[in-house]
């Protein structure tokens, strides 16, 4: 069941949309937000409020990438995987996240501090290569600066 304050907060956003439907990613948003995640509980009762059906839901869920279907860590660790990252070596960072954390891509570490994903481009191709946790953008990455950067992740 949707929060008071979720209730709220989904709302308020009401009067920017030209229809209740059009509200979905972010009612989806909000729910992520206190949540961490969107359980098919939670799915389902936005499609509700919103008179929508659970599965018009899951398909905006599932398509937009910053909605976690699955429970994640405290950090989401987005690694772009697109090609000017590649070609700037992006794998090896890929490989440097995986052996420092002890995931493969798309696993979460067991104590949930991270959770490891792939994404398409990060709009930071001229500062390649590029991830991204939480709203942070992290560029021109080398070993040693992402050891820093998951240093200062909590
Ligand atoms: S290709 Fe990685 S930011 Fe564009």
């Amino acid at each position: 069941m949707l929060t008071d304050q979720e209730r709220r907060e989904i709302e308020a956003e009401l009067p920017h949309y030209p229809r209740k439907q059009a509200l979905c990613i972010e009612a989806l948003k909000v729910v992520q937000h206190h949540r961490g995640w969107v359980d098919d509980e939670a799915l389902c009762d936005v499609a509700e409020f919103l008179d929508m059906t659970p599965h018009e839901v899951d398909s905006v869920a599932t398509f937009y990438n910053l909605i976690y279907r699955r429970r994640v860590g405290r950090n989401v660790i987005h690694l772009c995987d697109s090609i000017s990252c590649w070609v700037m070596g992006g794998d090896g960072i890929c490989e440097h996240l995986k052996g420092n954390l002890g995931i493969e891509m798309g696993e979460t570490t067991e104590d949930g501090r991270f959770t490891l994903l792939p994404i398409p481009c990060l709009g930071d191709c001229d500062r390649a290569p590029s991830m991204m946790i939480g709203r942070t953008l992290h560029s021109g990455l080398t070993p040693g600066k992402v050891d820093d950067i998951l240093r200062d992740c909590k």
